[in-house]
């Protein structure tokens, strides 16, 4: 039975929607020194910054008399940008506003007690006829709506070089995680690296799409709401096609962020990389190189017809210092002009629904038609904050480290399950 994309996308998020029932919103307020705004993104590297500074460049145009402070914390997907965040929300220094990801990463720190109602700007900025609800659904809780979703990102995908994989004698890249495996053994055997990765995140990133492409849909989004048996034997079989992937990357030898990885099936050091869909705005805009030329992409093993779903948005902390400028941001970050400018630049759909079209292109503009098709299927991402609460997020990182070197699929299971439960 087809699966529609209202009902996952619920199963995958009532979960956590209800415990918050009791979460307060009253603003503590800043007392306004100064015309500025603190920024707080991960955007500082190529193909990230564009965008940001896309979206900047037009909010100063609107608020010539407000300063914009960038506070980026580079790489790591927003992991050393959050904890340097945490930090200064606990010594009650927050920026005016944060990136964050749409999901229960959101709904963590709104349980913690650190962002502010937006329900009033939302109904100010007429914003909620022109969201896809499922979306709305992400960064609501208990009727109430905490951030300002910019961009849809898609996680499952497979990026390679179309040169590169017809010089190793490949017809076209593999469908399924078995014939990934085929295809890496056949390669090996001719002294090539099959798959690029990069740090811990990028790990998590794979494992994400690793168990998507081998359980389906509703078994992935049952991983994160109970319903699917981390120690059954499906996952353990998944972990252990995780496992001989991985076996045919350089994770040895990995280094730096996403980007170096990339460029490695560019170079012809690896032939493929699993990651989002930031890639179209590194290899399109910063390497200037040519999209089904230059390098290609497809849905990653076993996971076409799914958009593994990620949303940045950003949110008003509690005691922001400069209130009236950081809804000006938000403002900005809710417009369509400031999508359809951000956007194009980062790779991503317009969380918009009312973006121009026009001015899409290439790769892009397929993700738009295949986000909003109906047929699509949409779950979320884990490593990009849509299913699991920050602190089961963490528990999985750290049991994924030892995986990694270990190969001790069931250990791994065993930890995850427990850690789920100890984190609800
Ligand atoms: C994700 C984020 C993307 C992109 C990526 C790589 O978490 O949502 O916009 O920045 O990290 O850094």
């Amino acid at each position: 039975m087809p699966i529609s994309r209202r009902r996952l996308f619920s199963v995958g998020l009532a979960v956590a929607g209800g415990a918050l029932a009791g979460c307060s919103s009253g603003a503590r307020g800043g007392n306004e020194s100064g015309a500025q705004v603190e920024v707080f993104t991960w955007w500082s590297g190529p193909g990230e910054k564009e965008g940001l500074d896309a979206l900047v460049a037009d909010f100063k145009a609107k608020n010539p008399g407000i300063d914009f402070n960038n506070a980026a914390v580079a790489g790591g997907a927003g992991s050393n940008a959050r904890a340097i965040l945490a930090d200064r929300l606990k010594a009650d220094n927050p920026p005016d506003s944060y990136q964050v990801h749409a999901g229960l990463e959101l709904q963590s720190d709104v349980r913690a007690g650190k962002c502010e109602d937006l329900t009033a700007l939302y109904e100010q900025q007429g914003w909620k006829d022109n969201l896809p609800k499922s979306l709305l659904d992400a960064i609501t809780l208990d009727g109430k709506i905490y951030s300002v979703p910019v961009d849809v990102h898609r996680a499952n995908l497979l990026w390679y070089s179309p040169k590169i994989v017809t010089a190793a004698g490949i017809a076209s890249p593999p469908k399924t995680w078995d014939e990934f495996l085929v295809q890496a053994e056949a390669l090996k055997a001719k002294g090539l690296t099959a798959l690029s990765i990069g740090p811990g995140w990028t790990q998590k990133h794979l494992l994400e799409t690793v168990l998507l492409g081998q359980l389906g849909p509703d078994k992935y989004l049952g991983l994160w709401n109970g319903r699917t048996d981390w120690n059954g034997p499906d996952v353990l079989a998944a972990l252990g096609i995780f496992t001989k992937v991985l076996g045919y990357s350089d994770i040895a030898s990995a280094a730096g962020d996403w980007q170096p990885a990339i460029d490695k099936i560019i170079s012809g050091a690896a032939v493929y990389n699993v990651m989002g869909d930031w890639v179209v705005a590194y290899l399109s805009t910063s390497k200037q190189l040519v999209y089904k030329t230059d390098y290609a992409v497809t849905t990653s093993p076993g996971s076409v017809g799914i958009y593994d779903f990620l949303s940045d948005s950003f949110t008003l902390p509690k005691g922001a210092p400069h209130r009236t400028a950081a809804e000006k941001w938000l403002m900005e970050c809710g417009s369509t002009e400031g999508q359809d400018l951000f956007n194009p630049r980062k790779g991503s759909v317009p969380a918009r629904l009312d973006s121009d079209r026009a001015l899409y292109h290439g790769y892009i503009a397929e993700a738009i038609a295949t986000w909003l098709d109906t047929d699509t299927t949409v779950v979320g991402s884990l490593t990009h904050g849509v299913v699991a609460n920050t602190v089961w997020s963490a528990a999985i990182d750290t049991a994924l480290a030892a995986l990694v070197h270990s190969y001790d699929a069931p250990a791994f299971a065993a930890a995850v399950a427990s850690s789920y439960q100890s984190s609800r």
